[in-house]
């Protein structure tokens, strides 16, 4: 199959009611891992790359990754997103990389740290949706700054994000200018601010209502309901992962994540794409140390790669059967992106 839009997934994940988990990969064993998880599943894919992965990776190198994808798993939609793109320069260069769907954070100037103010926001990520929806690709905007509603703090994640202090007002989206935004940009899809933030120390304690801002959600979705939401920094940090790390020499104070069943009740109010990327990355970390810490003479990376890729295999699989996209991916079939780019141009999206 060829890549797919984000729209398209997003759209089909609207009409069935599902969540879409988006994941964060820089090398070929999370490609691989998400990969095998999705066909194992029948689950649709969105694999996502940060500005800082594709510096990490190479762009030609994340280029042919997305097709070896594609081409290993001819039953599988792939879609392949830019995340969180910091200019129109960014993720133009993206699309020309093959990305299907791009994020313009227009949340943040152009540094990455600075917080964008309405007209920033608009005029840049009004000028992503012209270019990309010329070719069929999607677009994924982002209105307020993530952060945590306990300290007030920015994130920070591969060089991106605020890092001072935010109100309230800042750090949550607000209704009626989420539904203003997405009808003057044409997003396909609105990234909100609403309490989550990138990595694994997101929350002191389990989240209740005042730090993880459900409500948002409810909100926009009572006054536009088939407006597709995302999730940033929703992984939900397991006990279970932050455990297997510890327990094999690693020093991870304790911490909490997005609780499984309140992204699930997202899904119900509008939420179709989940990003996670601190929960994979910790299912890999406590593999490696276990085996660096029982198998001492070890050296060969495949004795340690493996098993990392075993249980990110096992987390991505467990995601896709909790957001209710497991079983969805056979009933996809690809719209090419050139037609994509014609019900856009015909006003039929
Ligand atoms: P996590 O750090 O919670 O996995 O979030 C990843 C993310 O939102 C990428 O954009």
């Amino acid at each position: 199959m060829a890549l797919i839009s984000l729209r398209q997934l997003l759209d089909h994940a609207a009409e069935h009611g599902y969540g879409l988990p988006a994941f964060n990969i820089n090398n070929m064993e999370q490609m691989l891992s998400v990969m095998a998880a999705a066909k194992k599943t029948d689950s649709p894919v969105i694999l996502q790359a940060s500005r800082g992965a594709r510096a990490y990776a190479n762009d030609l190198v994340l280029k042919h990754l997305i097709m070896a994808a594609v081409e290993l798993y001819p039953d599988i939609p792939v879609c392949m997103h830019q995340d969180h793109g910091n200019s129109p320069a960014t993720c133009l260069s993206a699309i020309t990389n093959g990305f299907s769907s791009v994020m313009m954070d227009g949340s943040l100037h152009e540094d990455g740290k600075t917080p964008g103010d309405w007209a920033y926001n608009v005029a840049a990520t009004g000028k992503v949706v012209d270019m990309a929806h010329m070719v069929g690709v999607s677009v994924e905007g982002e209105l307020g700054v993530l952060g945590s509603l306990e300290t007030g703090k920015g994130d920070k994640e591969d060089g991106h994000g605020f890092e001072g202090t935010l109100d309230h007002s800042q750090l949550l989206t607000d209704p009626d200018q989420a539904i203003d935004f997405v009808a003057k940009t044409k997003v396909d899809a609105l990234a909100i601010a609403m309490g989550t933030s990138h990595g694994a120390y997101k929350f002191s304690r389990k989240p209740t209502g005042d730090i993880l801002a459900m409500h948002v959600v409810k909100e926009i979705n009572k006054r536009q309901p088939n407006l597709h939401m995302v999730m940033h920094g929703s992984s939900s940090v397991p006990q279970d992962l932050q455990d297997i790390i510890n327990k094999y020499g690693g020093e991870m104070p304790q911490t909490f994540g997005v609780p499984v069943e309140e992204i699930q009740e997202g899904i119900k109010y509008g939420v179709r794409k989940i990003n996670i990327d601190t929960d994979c990355r910790m299912a890999i970390t406590g593999q490696i140390r276990k085996v660096f810490a029982e198998k001492k003479a070890e050296f060969d990376p495949r004795s340690y790669l493996k098993p990392a890729m075993a249980a990110m295999q096992t987390l991505c699989e467990t995601r896709y059967q909790q957001f209710g996209a497991a079983g969805r991916a056979s009933s996809i079939k690809a719209v090419p992106l050139a037609d994509m780019a014609k019900r856009y141009k015909d006003g039929a999206l």
